[in-house]
């Protein structure tokens, strides 16, 4: 799919790689409708990008997140692709961790972009693309971290669900697997004590790699299996036989 002149949406656009996707996008030259929740910065994204409208949404109003895509379709006159890099984290080992802090991660993490997805399914159209962030959490268990991957496994799952059933209509599923990043995510935890983590990545690579992979189709942008940092994109076949012992 050509960016140029695409229309999408970029929920999550207030946070750090969120707004670096839709920046992106913008210089080259897609159309960009900004979601977020912080009303501020989302009135920056919007000047930053040169989108005369643009949404705020909570994750908890997940009737609002299933019509963010539709109503940017409304403004746009279609929409070509979506993407979803809303998150929080909290630490805590898992018998710790009380039951509102798993249930904010769930609803955060899981169910409003499982509704953000489900309205933007219905709103692309044939040969459109959406995708979510999620991380490489999903497939490395961190100790601390039970909650939130609990919560991004789940997404993991949908999305690979629902990968399987757009092939019909040529819609692809994209899931980026970032590595810790240095947007100060980690540091918003909205519980426990942060744990010694090594530096973040730099979210500028990842934000790109994560552009072109939903408009290449692909259904995964995760860490090399080398260094464990650089972001590549491939297909979740792939990945899994990357991962296998002895491949790194
Ligand atoms: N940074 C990392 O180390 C890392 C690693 C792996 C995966 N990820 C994932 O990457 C994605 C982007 O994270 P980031 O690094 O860009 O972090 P970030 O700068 O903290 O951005 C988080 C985003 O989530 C939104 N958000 C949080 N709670 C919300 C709620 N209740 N309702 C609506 N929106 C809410 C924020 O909205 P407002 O700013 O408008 O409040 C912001 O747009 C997340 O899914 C995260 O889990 C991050």
């Amino acid at each position: 799919m050509d960016i140029v002149g695409a229309r999408l949406l970029v929920v999550g656009a207030t946070g750090g790689l969120g707004g670096l996707v839709a920046g992106l996008a913008a210089d080259r030259g897609a159309r960009v409708v900004p979601a977020g929740r912080d009303v501020g910065r989302l009135a920056a994204v919007a000047r930053r990008v040169g989108s005369p409208f643009s949404q705020t949404f909570d994750a908890y109003d997940l009737d609002r997140c299933s019509a963010l895509a539709g109503r940017a379709a409304e403004h746009l006159g279609g929409l070509d692709a979506v993407l979803v890099a809303i998150g929080a984290v909290a630490f805590g080992r898992v018998e710790d961790v009380p039951a509102e802090i798993e249930e904010h991660l769930m609803a955060v993490n899981a169910l409003a972009p499982i509704a953000v997805l489900r309205g933007a399914l219905r709103a692309v159209g044939g040969g459109g693309a959406v995708g979510a962030v999620t991380g490489i959490v999903v497939e490395r268990p961190t100790a601390s971290a039970g909650a939130y991957r609990a919560s991004k496994a789940a997404l993991s799952g949908w999305l690979e669900t629902a990968r399987l059933e757009q092939r019909g209509r040529a819609v692809g599923v994209l899931e980026a697997r970032p590595p810790h990043l240095a947007t100060g995510f980690a540091e918003r935890a909205v519980a426990g004590v942060l744990p010694r983590l090594p530096a973040g990545s730099d979210p500028a690579p990842w934000a790109a790699a994560v552009l072109d992979g939903l408009f290449a189709g692909a259904e995964l942008v995760r860490p090399d299996s080398g260094d464990g940092r650089t972001p590549r994109a491939g297909t979740a076949a792939r990945a899994a036989s990357a991962r296998r012992p002895g491949r790194g």
